[in-house]
């Protein structure tokens, strides 16, 4: 995909040394843009794309490790089906326009959700996308597809009960659940960044967001662009991260 180049315009107060490590966005809004344009729901989503792109070459080439975006949750099955065809359209799409791209910026596509119950066609593309991208050892762009927080932790238990039938005992504690999450490998997610005004976490990341920093925008996700993202990071190294303690070092 030609695309300009995103240029980093770093505004003085952003430390580079201190990025968040693993960015998470649950990128909301995208119908009520539509809404106010008068244009369907779908022109929204193709306006979100946009924001993707420019999200992604940004962290890129910033240098933040993981960027996690929730394209696509479990509930998202509810709406109606023409939406859910042009959406899958839609990341079919993103998939195979951006391999190119994303290999230009060393950027590294991984996926998180149930990803076996999506339709064939996508799940070929984005195989494709995997592969092809697998060397890549810059940005981890992680999609969430699919995802549902709760059903990753069912299938997490499932599989830890599976193994404990195998082995006959097993030892659970923090380590051993977090190993058998979709996110297994991947760091927890510093600042988890939600766009449109809604305060909810919408079943995303429950375990992996516990100690994340919430950063919320009333900015729709089309809109989203390299300034708000700065403005995020900004505010994230403003906040003092105490994990529970006393925060003195
Ligand atoms: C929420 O907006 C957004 C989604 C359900 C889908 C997000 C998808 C994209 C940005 C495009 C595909 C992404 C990739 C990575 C290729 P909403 O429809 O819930 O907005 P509303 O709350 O205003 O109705």
């Amino acid at each position: 995909m030609a695309t300009q180049p995103v240029e980093v315009n770093l505004p003085d107060q952003l430390a580079l040394d201190r990025l968040p490590r693993h960015i998470a966005i649950i990128m909301d809004g995208n119908g009520r843009w539509a809404k106010r344009r008068r244009l369907p729901r779908i022109a929204g989503h193709r306006a979100g794309i946009k924001a993707v792109r420019q999200v992604v070459e940004t962290c890129a080439r910033l240098g933040v490790p993981y960027l996690t975006l929730y394209a696509f949750s479990i509930e998202n099955w509810k709406r109606p089906h023409t939406e859910i065809k042009l959406l899958m359209g839609l990341l079919r799409e993103y998939l195979k326009k951006e391999i190119e791209e994303l290999n230009r910026q060393n950027i590294r596509l991984l996926v998180i959700g149930r990803i076996q119950d999506l339709p064939e066609a996508v799940l070929k593309d984005l195989q494709n996308a995997l592969d092809q991208t697998r060397k890549n050892t810059g940005l981890h762009l992680v999609l969430a597809l699919n995802y549902g927080a709760r059903a990753e932790l069912v299938d997490a238990v499932r599989e830890i009960v599976a193994r404990a039938r195998r082995n006959g005992t097993i030892e659970i504690d923090e380590p051993l659940l977090s190993s058998y999450l979709y996110t297994s490998g991947l760091p927890d997610p510093d600042l988890l960044i939600r766009t449109s005004g809604e305060l909810r976490l919408s079943n995303f990341l429950l375990w992996q967001a516990a100690y994340a920093e919430l950063w919320v925008t009333e900015t729709l996700w089309p809109d989203f662009t390299q300034k708000d993202l700065y403005q995020s990071i900004a505010d994230f190294q403003r906040r003092e991260r105490r994990y529970g303690g006393l925060g003195l070092s």
